[in-house]
């Protein structure tokens, strides 16, 4: 199915630089460096990455529909993922990642959401908490269906661990420099897409939304103090925490503490994002003192770039 990709490598000394430092940086700490006997096969370039887009594809369409409502959350996603792989190349790009890091990074993205297919054929909702872990989902869609068998095991293991664990609260400890980097720069590049998709949801009619999107949370004007009070204390919100479809917005808010690259920050100021999901949030002082709180955080780590 794909093209054997024929040179020597080694994969854990490649030439790129990333944000100023070599690549020395970003490789695997001495101890954990895992030797590869793959002399047959080169690290992914834009061929293998444009295969791995056809099956994306192809797999996508197995899942269109004649049926309006199901077709539209199918659509989402689909679109959702192609934004996220165009977050990802420009995340990559600002770092100056070397060709092989790029690609594999785009593949991250172009995976990461696989799980929410079968998800919805399943279950017709996107919400794990009522359903089932949708990247534990699409990391084992990957997997059963061989569709990283061209490439390199490190680079199957990074895309794998990504995909996995791009939903998880925080960032777990002991990974290594690129699975490290390569979750970091796919949750920053999600979030950033899940605010456009959320800002377009909260302004739609009940008639536009996409049925699956929503958290059956009530759409009052209240809002919780424990929820403000994290954001406060430049923390992520625990989902159980929320009671309303304002603390949501202001769980998405404090998401801005969690991003990890310079770019995504330029990203959201450019965007306006916290100054449109704060014209979505009621007219309370309290409000207003915490959405100027995060804009003040977003302006002072872009300054410390
Ligand atoms: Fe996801």
């Amino acid at each position: 199915m794909l093209i054997t990709r024929v040179r020597n490598i080694l994969y854990h000394n490649p030439d790129g630089v990333v944000n100023g430092r070599t690549s020395a940086d970003l490789s695997l700490d001495a101890g954990m460096v895992i030797q590869y006997n793959e002399t047959d096969i080169t690290p992914m370039d834009r061929q293998e990455l444009d295969n791995l887009k056809q099956w994306f594809s192809d797999y996508c369409r197995t899942f269109h529909t004649s049926n309006a409502e199901d077709q539209q959350n199918i659509t989402l996603k689909q679109e959702h993922t192609l934004r996220v792989c165009d977050n990802m190349a420009e995340i990559a790009r600002d770092l100056s990642l070397d060709e092989g890091r790029s690609m594999l990074a785009e593949a991250v993205a172009l995976f990461h959401d696989v799980g929410r297919f079968p998800q919805y054929l399943k279950y017709h909702t996107f919400r794990d908490s009522v359903s089932v872990n949708h990247a534990a989902l699409g990391a084992r869609v990957l997997i059963e269906n061989n569709v990283l068998g061209n490439a390199l095991k490190r680079e199957q293991d990074l895309i794998i661990r990504a995909v996995t664990l791009h939903n998880v609260f925080a960032v777990p400890e002991g990974l290594d420099r690129d699975a490290l980097l390569f979750l970091k720069m796919i949750r920053d590049a999600d979030k950033l897409d899940i605010w456009r998709v959320s800002l377009e949801y909260y302004t739609q009619s009940e008639a536009e939304r996409a049925s699956a999107v929503g958290l059956d949370l009530p759409d009052t004007d209240s809002y919780s103090p424990e929820v403000l009070e994290s954001l406060r204390r430049t923390e992520m919100v625990q989902m159980s925490a929320l009671k309303t479809l304002n603390d949501f917005k202001l769980l998405q808010l404090a998401w801005i503490f969690d991003l990890n690259f310079a770019s995504s920050l330029r990203i959201v100021a450019e965007r306006r994002t916290i100054e449109r999901m704060a014209a979505l949030l009621p007219d309370a002082d309290e409000i207003r003192n915490a959405v100027d709180f995060v804009r003040d955080y977003v302006a002072g780590r872009l300054r410390e770039t």
